[in-house]
């Protein structure tokens, strides 16, 4: 029986399939969050054992940057590599056609450009992020410049959203994000065209970008958990 809980063995078992996609003389994209932080976990565990060599990961943010740093996987950047074979990262919601909400640790931004350069995208879910609908149970993360909150919270209520400014733990007043930046979570009550919404978002002045990730995953991996043992399953 293992001392994880049910949440946390999912997404171990899912980052460890993810991992096990990687292969030898690629570019990865390295995601952010609780689930990809184990598939860099084991990236850097088959680089150890020598079952993978010549790899070179692109950080989504500074945690990713961190923990491949940690687990010894070389770093690169976007001026350097020529393509990226195959990102992983983390979700928030999956609907049925792979389309995403994903900022729920304010890297949206820099994720949507690496995974979205990546020529596959595998995305690595617990099975509670499945949704029918986008934005039914996650608010949409909106990564704002500092001087124009108050206006694109204006702009986003009248789309009919209810922006909150995300607020620090442990640390008092607004998240920072890693390019400087706020986040306001919009609660729609579900999301009926996440390609017209992702559009008419990015489009308001001030906004840098949306948690909407349409059309950009290729896979998603979805761990699951019955009776102490984890599985995983392609969607
Ligand atoms: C980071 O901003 C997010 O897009 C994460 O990838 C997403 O919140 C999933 O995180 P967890 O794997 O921690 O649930």
């Amino acid at each position: 029986m293992s001392e994880l809980d049910p949440v946390k063995l999912m997404k171990q078992e899912v980052g460890r399939a993810a991992a096990a996609r990687v292969q030898s003389n690629t570019v990865i994209g390295l995601g952010t969050g609780s689930t990809t932080a184990f598939a860099i976990q084991f990236i850097g565990e088959r680089l150890k054992s020598g079952e993978l060599s010549n790899i070179k990961g692109i950080p989504t943010s500074f945690q990713a940057s961190v923990l491949a740093k940690q687990h010894g996987i070389p770093l690169t950047t976007l001026d350097e590599a020529d393509e990226i074979a195959l990102a992983i990262d983390g979700a928030d919601e999956v609907d049925s056609q792979f389309n995403l909400i994903k900022g729920g640790g304010a890297a949206h931004t820099r994720e949507k450009i690496v995974d979205g350069l990546a020529k596959e995208f595998i995305v690595v879910v617990d099975s509670s992020k499945l949704v029918d609908k986008l934005g039914s149970t996650f608010p949409l993360p909106v990564e704002v410049l500092p001087m124009a909150v108050t206006p694109v919270t204006k702009a986003l209520e009248a789309l009919g959203g209810k922006p909150e400014l995300r607020m620090g733990i442990k640390k008092d007043g607004p998240v920072i994000t890693d390019q400087g930046n706020m986040v306001l979570d919009v609660t729609f009550s579900g999301i009926d065209n996440p390609a017209e919404l992702e559009r008419t978002i990015n489009n308001i002045p001030g906004v840098l970008e949306n948690g909407l990730f349409v059309g950009v995953a290729t896979e998603v991996l979805v761990g699951e958990v019955k009776d102490g043992q984890a599985s995983v399953r392609n969607l």
